[in-house]
């Protein structure tokens, strides 16, 4: 019998989400349909509530719905509540159980896929929304230095660090204040700044030689926060197609309890992604 799953967002039609999944489903052998729902934020208890009366059994939400949507669960996992925000829902009687993929998702990708050590790098992480709270937790049990986070409203970059608790570690600063940081070994764009209007102008100094620079998303809103990386000097530039996939292996692992092999799905995006990107 088909098992349906789906991606809330806004926007969301653009998602890959589909198509990674139902190449993970050919690759292990499950019957599933999974679609993009596009919803507004006041819209998603009630468009999960729907989804669920059609034999949903899973979803991911995507921006701006992550925090949202922690509210909505019955029950959190541990790193979704550490987090505060959730991307992958799990149909448990007859409400949702929160975890949150994206940052063993974009661990992995930097680790394994970019063959990035994390250990000890001093770290910065622009934005406070609900994907800087998802990775924020799994960049620090990776080993990462000092993360400093800023935000165009500083309110909720203090809120971000004060819910993670780690103040000899982990500290906000204004955005205005970023010419004064220094070089950071790790530098990652978590603000939907490309999508919703543009990114802000970033001082040169933050990036060294070492530095490795990472959008958290992918084709065409990663290309400017990367293009300033490149121009600034940064050696390694790398958008979160890889976190995209690995976040969705992570999810189907716990919908279906295998782990599909992401290499394959993963070259055929970038191939696309490459391709689509040279003929503009
Ligand atoms: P997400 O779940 O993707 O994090 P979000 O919770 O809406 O979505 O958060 C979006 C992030 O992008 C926030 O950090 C937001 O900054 P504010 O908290 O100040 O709104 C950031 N962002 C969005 N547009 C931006 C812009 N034009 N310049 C700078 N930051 C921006």
């Amino acid at each position: 019998m088909t098992r349906h799953y789906a991606v809330f967002g806004q926007p969301v039609l653009h998602s890959l989400s589909p198509k990674i999944h139902q190449a993970f489903a050919r690759q292990t052998g499950i019957d599933l349909d999974y679609v993009a729902i596009e919803c507004a934020p006041d819209d998603l208890a009630d468009a999960l509530a729907a989804f669920a009366a059609r034999g949903g059994l899973g979803a991911n939400v995507t921006l701006p719905h992550k925090q949202r949507a922690a509210e909505l669960c019955g029950a959190l996992s541990a790193r979704a509540e550490r987090a505060g925000a959730v991307n992958t829902l799990v149909r448990e009687g007859d409400g949702w159980r929160g975890d949150n993929t994206d940052g063993a998702g974009l661990v992995r990708d930097l680790t394994e896929r970019h063959g990035l050590d994390l250990r000890g790098r001093r770290t910065l992480l622009l934005g406070a929304g609900g994907a800087a709270r998802g990775v924020a937790p799994s960049l620090l049990d990776a080993g990462v230095g000092d993360v400093f986070v800023v935000n165009r409203d500083s309110a909720r970059a203090d809120a971000l660090v004060d819910w993670i608790g780690e103040p000899g570690r982990v500290h906000s600063r204004y955005f205005e204040d970023l010419g004064t940081l220094g070089e950071f070994d790790l530098i990652l764009n978590a603000t939907s700044a490309a999508r919703t209007g543009a990114l802000p102008t970033l001082p040169m100094s933050l990036v060294g030689p070492r530095s490795a620079a990472v959008d958290l998303s992918y084709g065409e809103a990663a290309i400017p926060f990367l293009a300033w990386a490149r121009a600034a000097g940064a050696r390694d530039a790398i958008d979160g197609l890889g976190m995209l996939v690995e976040q969705a292996a992570e999810s189907f692992f716990l919908w279906h309890g295998v782990r599909p092999g992401t290499g394959q799905v993963y070259a055929e995006l970038a191939a696309r992604h490459a391709a689509l990107q040279t003929a503009d």
